[in-house]
């Protein structure tokens, strides 16, 4: 799709003296040669494959730009390995999995014959990176491979969402630099916006490249709303719906990077590096909507003054911001004995199967037909286990986990594909600070410890982030991100969520669609507030199970549930496990839904006569 730099050191050689010695980084004085070599061709990497990413990694603290540039030319070698056309799909994906398998290898080595991983690595040990989540991300470019239609925007989102992990790994640089680059946890969306807006700039930018592989990396959905524009932009057409189209999209990717709460309370440097980011896509987005027909031929680019007009000041405040933070690069480091980092593949394999019931207790078979798809559950009445036992609230909460992690096999093992645990309500607040601060601990901890990390289950949470922990919150979306390519169950456990609060933030969202044009108000539909939800992949409620002998559903998935099939039981949660479960699926399967439709009635049978004694 871009530009394939290789990744040998005889570009290196190939490279005129002069513009080598600019790009040295003054931060890379007095390391080993063949470092300063590898740094100096990811420099090189970058600036080929994307100038605007150069000067904004320029605009860095020169500490941290090694480091950027690595990461950097690592995921566009990555893009280009899933690109390369002189290979068929086979051999491409298989191209993508030795690079990452090497970068185990030598990750675990400390070191690399490959100039690009040799930079990666020691990024990695010198600055402590987990690259963990990126495997994750590196997966879904070997994927990326594979698949690349997407029916609508959600589809299109998702695939977005493998830059997550690069643009976290250079968060973290900052933070381990000591200017964290603190994001605002009610800002969440606007990130994320960012991010696609970010893609949807580069999508339209390289639009000519792309179509040239046969590749419109657009979904359907926005294809659809202007007919005929998809078989133009393939035929290279510059017809009124190809245009229209790209008017659309233009304006659409202004709105995304167009954030400026984003960065408010940010280091003013790290603010800085965002903001001109944003002008940079914008300047991109005017450069688009000038080249007209030009866009089917090549990549449109800003002019050098435009571009001046954007760096030349981000520069100086760029300057100014940094040179009151000094800031130091750490020494080079070697792996620990053993290190070992997980990959996609070793991860893959690493996945067990959920341990078996301690008395051998098998799942019940159920018809196909017969299965919810998603069980969500009320998990009450821990604190009464513990009062009834002489025991603090807080040891109730503690056995309570212990019955959240049967759920879960549980549902693996009978092959249940949604399983939503109610695990702290936004009404839960009005609890003792004590009972708060432990319930929320142990969350955490079950996170980095619990026994769920290593099954198949795709992780997730719902709910706000405020006045939750910091550190649980990141825990929360680095599991979402580390298993968010399991296939087995998928998990939602909902903390600090409440119903009224979900359906008040899609409504706030929606609204937000609607003034800024995305939507008509007297159009709205059901499907357009559900795609406005937090999840809007979340299936409808099929069971809902309440334990802890209360009967109501306290604030919890009133949009999902409202045609759920209800299951109360008399048991404090600590005292379920699998099989109660099952129970909760066996009866389901026998109840009749008919989501308001007549009942079913069953085949005539002819009337028997009534037994009359001879
Ligand atoms: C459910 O158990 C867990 C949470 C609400 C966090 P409870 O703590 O509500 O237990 P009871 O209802 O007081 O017994
Ligand atoms: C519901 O339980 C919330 C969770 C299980 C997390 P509560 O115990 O808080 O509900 P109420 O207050 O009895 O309705
Ligand atoms: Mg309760």
């Amino acid at each position: 799709m871009r530009a394939t730099p290789q990744s040998t050191t005889a570009d290196l050689d190939a490279a005129p003296r002069a513009w080598q010695g600019q790009l040295t980084a003054r931060s890379l004085t007095g390391e080993d040669p063949a470092l300063r070599a590898a740094y100096r061709l990811c420099q090189r990497t970058t600036r080929v494959h994307d100038p605007a990413i150069h000067a904004l990694i320029q605009l860095m603290p020169a500490v941290l730009r090694p480091a950027c540039w690595a990461l950097w030319a690592a995921a566009s070698i990555l893009d280009d390995l899933a690109d390369q056309q002189d290979a068929g799909q086979a051999e491409r994906e298989a191209r993508v999995q030795a690079w990452t398998q090497a970068l185990q290898r030598d990750l675990a080595a400390g070191t690399s014959t490959d100039p690009v991983r040799h930079a990666l690595v020691d990024t990695a040990l010198r600055w402590h990176l987990d690259l963990s989540s990126l495997q994750v991300a590196m997966t879904s470019t070997r994927d990326d491979v594979r698949d690349r239609h997407f029916a609508d925007w959600a589809a299109w989102r998702a695939w977005c969402e493998a830059l997550v992990p690069w643009v976290d790994q250079v968060r973290h640089l900052f933070e381990q630099a000591g200017a964290p680059m603190t994001l605002r946890l009610d800002r969440q969306q606007d990130y994320k916006q960012f991010i696609d807006g970010a893609q949807l700039t580069d999508i339209l930018t390289d639009l000519s490249a792309d179509l040239t592989q046969g590749l419109l990396l657009l979904p359907q959905e926005a294809l659809d709303a202007f007919p005929g524009a998809e078989d133009d932009l393939r035929q290279r057409r510059w017809s009124p719906a190809a245009s229209a189209l790209i008017g659309d999209l233009t304006a659409l990717a202004r709105q995304w990077v167009t954030r400026p709460a984003m960065t408010r309370s940010m280091h003013p440097g790290a603010a800085n590096v965002l903001n001109t980011a944003a002008c940079l896509m914008r300047a991109q987005l005017d450069a688009v909507d000038a080249a007209g027909p030009a866009l089917l031929k090549r990549a449109p680019r800003p002019s050098v003054v435009a571009r001046t007009r954007i760096l030349a000041p981000a520069r100086i405040r760029s300057h100014l911001a940094w040179s009151l933070t000094p800031l130091t690069m750490p020494g080079p480091r070697r792996p620990a004995v053993n290190a070992s980092v997980p990959g996609p593949a070793a991860e893959d394999t690493a996945l067990r199967p959920p341990p078996p019931h301690r008395d051998g207790a098998k799942p019940p078979q159920i018809a196909a037909d017969r299965m919810p798809s998603h069980v969500a559950v009320i998990m009450d009445g821990n604190g009464r286990w513990a009062e009834q036992r002489g025991l603090p609230r807080f040891e109730g909460h503690r056995a309570g986990t212990a019955a959240a992690h049967e759920m879960v096999y549980g549902a693996l093992e009978i092959g249940l594909r949604h399983l939503t645990l109610y695990a702290f309500s936004t009404e839960n607040w009005k609890r003792d600070t004590e009972e708060v601060t432990t319930i929320l601990e142990a969350m955490r901890r079950d996170l980095d410890e619990g026994p769920i990390r290593d099954l198949d289950v795709r992780q997730r949470w719902s709910g706000r982030p405020d006045k939750l922990p910091e550190d649980l919150v990141q825990a929360l979306l680095r599991e979402e991100r580390r298993t968010r390519n399991r296939t087995g169950l998928t998990l939602t456990v909902c903390i600090n969520y409440g119903g009224r609060d979900e359906i008040t933030r899609a409504a706030a969202a929606l609204a937000q669609a609607a003034q800024a044009g995305d939507v008509a108000p007297h159009l709205i539909s059901e499907d357009d507030f559900a795609r406005h939800l937090p999840h809007p992949d979340m299936p409808d409620v099929d069971l809902l199970w309440r334990t802890g002998n209360e009967q109501r559903t306290s604030n919890f998935l009133p949009w999902h549930a409202t045609y759920a099939e209800l299951h109360f039981t008399p048991d404090y949660w600590p005292d379920v496990d699998r099989r109660d479960l099952w129970q909760a699926i066996t009866e389901y399967s026998r109840r009749q839904r008919r989501h308001g439709a007549a009942p079913l009635i069953s085949p005539r049978r002819p009337p028997t006569a009534p037994s009359r004694p001879i």
